[in-house]
């Protein structure tokens, strides 16, 4: 990420690019979600083909190319790439034209082979999930053969437009929360900062769908909104106060003292780019008291950018009754938040697990699903901070068999969403809830342990949880 800094849209250039291609892979080499044995069909050992050997293979053979950009992978980048690599937007460089794509076409084929484009953290066969970006291994070796065929053009009127996974966003938008005055970040180059917020509403109501509106995209790197009921408003209140200008500063969490895992707050939504965010499933909603707050926090990051003012807001849909209210259950071994999650320094692979059954403990954290009853889990969310390598949620059933919920094999604190479940999952009494999560604090000088600071680590599991 370092290589931020050099990345000047303007005057972008293929080699810095390139450099930086390679920068990139280096974290994904562990987890290459690319089938080999496909994509190798028809490469000549899989190395980097130059232009001038590209033609003379299409020459030989005397036939024009069968990939083209226009036949297939203007479509193919459409549906995987362009969301994010359009001008302005998130990504550092537009993927919308052949002339864009034709001069980075080897690090555009690097950074898919090494899986870290499309940006989607799940493990593949894990389980399905709403918004899945993944690549199959047939497109994967359609853009080899069109890279080392010589990256042909192609008739215009070859494209098909894609067919573009249904939008999911807010059907309505009632309720929108942001800091009352722009803030300009000020520490360099990342600014953690927590806004905390009125929420509008004097009678109770419910929380039915959320989404970022991210003001400037070159600085704003993730956003979580947090719940904070009446009972604890004075606390965050006190932050707030104990700082100029507007918001304090906060990391992993809302910035209030963290005493058990429910008081680490009520996660309402995150986002990173890609982020699914918008309506809640049909007739779910998460409860909000009158006189609650929100608090904002928005990960600011500047290498790219002159830091500069930005006033992002999120927005809810927001309905009086619900036919199922949910609730965001937080999950981690409680003994883990008393100073029971060591991170030694030194050690590259430290890991630390919890399970248990909470059907007979809800109560303890939600009235949503009664005490030793079924619930339903339709979302997860993984939390570490950045010494995170890997988190796991599962559900280890009462026979020994498991269910994967989310594996996240290479963390990044820069990429947490939440992720949708495509079927909700059943969870019955007598399973159990696992959680699990590895850290590298291999360069470290100093042990770690849970807390909500730069230099504290966490594990967490955040589930969308509802009856059934
Ligand atoms: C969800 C948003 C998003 C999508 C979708 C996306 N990118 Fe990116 N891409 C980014 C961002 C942001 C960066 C800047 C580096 C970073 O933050 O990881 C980036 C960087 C890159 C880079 C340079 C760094 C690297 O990893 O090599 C390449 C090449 C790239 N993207 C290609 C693609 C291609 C090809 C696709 C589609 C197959 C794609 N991207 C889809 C957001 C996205």
């Amino acid at each position: 990420m370092a290589s931020w800094a050099v990345i000047d849209r303007r005057g972008l250039s293929v080699a810095i690019v390139v450099a930086w291609a390679v920068g990139c892979g280096d974290d994904g080499t562990s987890s290459l979600a690319v089938d080999t044995e496909a994509v190798s069909t028809g490469s000549d050992g899989g190395g980097a083909t130059t232009d001038a050997t590209a033609t003379e293979d299409a020459g030989s053979t005397g036939a024009p190319p069968e990939v083209t950009y226009h036949g297939q992978v203007r479509a193919m980048l459409e549906l995987h790439c362009v969301s994010c690599h359009t001008a302005g937007n998130i990504a550092p460089f537009p993927l919308t034209t052949y002339d864009e794509v034709m001069p980075l076409r080897e690090t555009i084929l690097a950074a898919v082979d090494a899986g870290t484009m499309p940006p989607w953290m799940p493990e593949a066969g894990c389980r399905d999930y709403v918004g899945d970006l993944t690549m199959t291994a047939e497109d994967i070796a359609t853009l080899h053969e069109w890279v080392e065929s010589g990256a042909a053009e192609g008739a215009p009127d070859a494209y098909v437009a894609p067919e573009l996974p249904p939008n999911v966003s807010l059907s309505r938008v009632d309720v929108s929360l942001s800091s009352p005055e722009p803030y300009t970040p000020t520490a360099s180059p990342d600014d953690y900062r927590c806004f905390l917020l009125d929420w509008p509403h004097e009678e109770v109501t419910y929380v039915t769908g959320f989404q970022t509106v991210p003001d400037d995209l070159t600085m704003v790197h993730h956003v979580i909104a947090f719940g904070v009921g009446p009972d604890k408003v004075a606390e965050y209140e006190a932050l707030d106060a104990a700082e100029p200008g507007a918001g304090y500063t906060c990391f992993g969490g809302p910035g209030g003292e963290i005493t058990d895992v429910d008081s680490a707050g009520l996660w309402l939504g995150a986002w990173a780019p890609g982020s699914i965010a918008g309506d809640f499933p049909e007739g779910t909603g998460i409860r909000m008291e009158p006189g609650a707050k929100v608090v904002l926090q928005i990960h600011y990051n500047t290498l790219v950018a002159e830091p500069r003012p930005d006033q992002t807001a999120v927005e809810f849909r927001v309905d009086d009754q619900v036919e199922k209210p949910a609730h965001m259950m937080l999950w981690a071994n409680p003994s883990w938040l008393q100073g029971g999650m060591p991170i030694p320094a030194g050690q590259a692979s430290v890991s630390h697990e919890f399970e248990l059954d909470p059907t007979p403990y809800v109560n303890l954290f939600t009235d949503v699903v009664p005490v030793d009853e079924p619930f339903v889990i339709m979302a997860a969310t993984h939390h570490m901070h950045t010494l995170g390598t890997r988190g796991r949620h599962s559900i280890v059933h009462a026979d020994g068999s498991e269910t994967c919920l989310l594996s996240l094999p290479r963390w990044d604190f820069n990429w947490q969403s939440q992720y949708r479940f495509a079927e909700p999952q059943r969870f019955n009494p007598g399973d159990k809830l696992r959680l699990e999560c590895e850290w590298n604090n291999a360069a470290g000088d100093s042990d770690v342990n849970w807390g909500d600071g730069t230099r504290d680590e966490m594990c967490l599991g955040a589930f969308f949880i509802t009856a059934p």
